[in-house]
């Protein structure tokens, strides 16, 4: 039979209440679809972990993961703990660095019968892809403090954008742009104030499209693309975007189709030279952490996202079906979605439907 090893990683705060429903599905997913999950649990990666040991995973981390065919990942970060950059850095930002994840995919999708703040939408109308650049751009480690703690204080931090960077996350962005009903794609710029990157960042698009002569493109400044998201998310089938406007977008978006809390991402490898990481969208929540009331539906599609991307496409459309089964139904909705369901109550609820 099919079986797939899966490294466990399920972090701080709501990370470690969100994830027993993401594994919940996920076996759920194997007992029906004939295929078996082995799960190497990691105590690492979380904030007490970097208070214990003085950094945030052991010296021999990769050997410890081994070879998983996935990572399936909660999420990570505690600020009164341990500063945001340093905890991320050492933990997440390393892994998509590491494993060359360098597309992050985040669909943006209104569920039925889920309240979509943005009035008169209806489900289909808001159904699209972030497509988001996961391994350079303004997450760069090139720069520094000049004179620190003086008046002539200097701080700087480069954007790198390489060729191949970029040029490997178009063309993703462009395939995917290619496969779906509408072929459109959207790039998100700045290249009217970001006067070197953001141009050179347009010219790959236009360089790019040539190959693509089926797909419409057209670009946007990402300010006014905020705006869009907001005034016509209707719009849009594929937005690509650099590693910092991508990561506005993918909270905005989900936001516009009623919770941050249902949002999964996919950081892939697609050359498949290492593992690819599934986890939500959001963070590990301090203000509600401990209350057993996070959404745990973020969680969960990143496990239909995990299976579609191991060849198990049948599970991952019955998680989905599954979720929106139950997202339809407002007692089994969590509090970000005006319900009063408890995180495991809307979990196995999930499970449930899929049966
Ligand atoms: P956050 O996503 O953790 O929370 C933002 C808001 O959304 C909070 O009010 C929170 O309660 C709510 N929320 C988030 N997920 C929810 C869920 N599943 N159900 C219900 N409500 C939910 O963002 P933040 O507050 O900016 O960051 C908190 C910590 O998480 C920081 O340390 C940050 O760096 C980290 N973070 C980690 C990841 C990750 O691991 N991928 C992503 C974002 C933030
Ligand atoms: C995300 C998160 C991370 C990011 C943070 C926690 C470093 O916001 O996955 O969207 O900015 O990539
Ligand atoms: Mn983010």
């Amino acid at each position: 039979t099919r079986s797939y090893k899966i490294a466990v990683i399920p972090g701080d705060g709501i990370g470690n209440e969100v994830m027993p429903e993401g594994i919940r599905a996920l076996e759920q997913a194997a007992s029906l679809f004939g295929f078996t999950v082995e799960q190497k649990w990691h105590d690492f990666a979380h904030c007490d972990y970097y208070l214990k040991h003085g950094r945030m995973m052991p010296e021999d981390w990769k050997d410890q993961i081994g070879q998983p065919d996935a990572l399936f990942f909660g999420a990570v970060g505690w600020p009164a703990k341990v500063p945001d950059h340093i905890s991320l850095w050492q933990s997440l930002l390393l892994f998509r660095r590491e494993y060359d994840q360098y597309v992050n995919l985040r669909p943006v999708r209104l569920m039925p019968g889920v309240p979509c703040p943005l009035a008169g939408r209806k489900p289909g109308d808001i159904d699209f892809w972030i497509v988001r650049e996961n391994t350079e751009g303004e997450y760069s480690s090139v720069g520094g403090t000049m004179f620190p703690g003086t008046d002539r204080e200097v701080v700087i931090q480069e954007t790198v954008m390489t060729r191949v960077g970029v040029d490997r996350v178009l063309r993703y962005a462009f395939e995917l742009a290619n496969s779906r009903p509408h072929r459109h794609l959207t790039s998100a710029t700045k290249s009217n104030g970001i006067a070197v990157t953001m141009p050179y960042w347009d010219a790959r698009v236009e360089a790019m499209a040539k190959h693509y002569p089926d797909v419409r493109w057209d670009k946007y400044h990402i300010d006014i693309l905020t705006a869009q998201f907001v005034l016509n998310p209707d719009r849009f089938d594929v937005v690509v975007g650099s590693n910092l406007f991508g990561d506005i977008l993918s909270d905005l978006g989900p936001a516009c189709t009623g919770t941050i809390g249902i949002a999964p991402s996919g950081n892939i490898n697609p050359d498949r030279t290492g593992p690819s990481l599934f986890e939500p969208v959001h963070g590990s929540a301090p203000d509600i952490a401990g209350q057993g009331i996070a959404n745990p539906v973020g969680q969960i599609w990143s496990a239909a996202m995990m299976l579609q991307h191991l060849g198990e496409v049948e599970a991952a459309a019955a998680i989905v079906t599954a979720i929106e089964r139950t997202l339809a139904e407002p007692a089994l909705r969590t509090r970000d979605l005006k319900g009063n369901a408890d995180t495991a109550t809307c979990g196995k609820a999930i499970a449930d439907a899929m049966g």
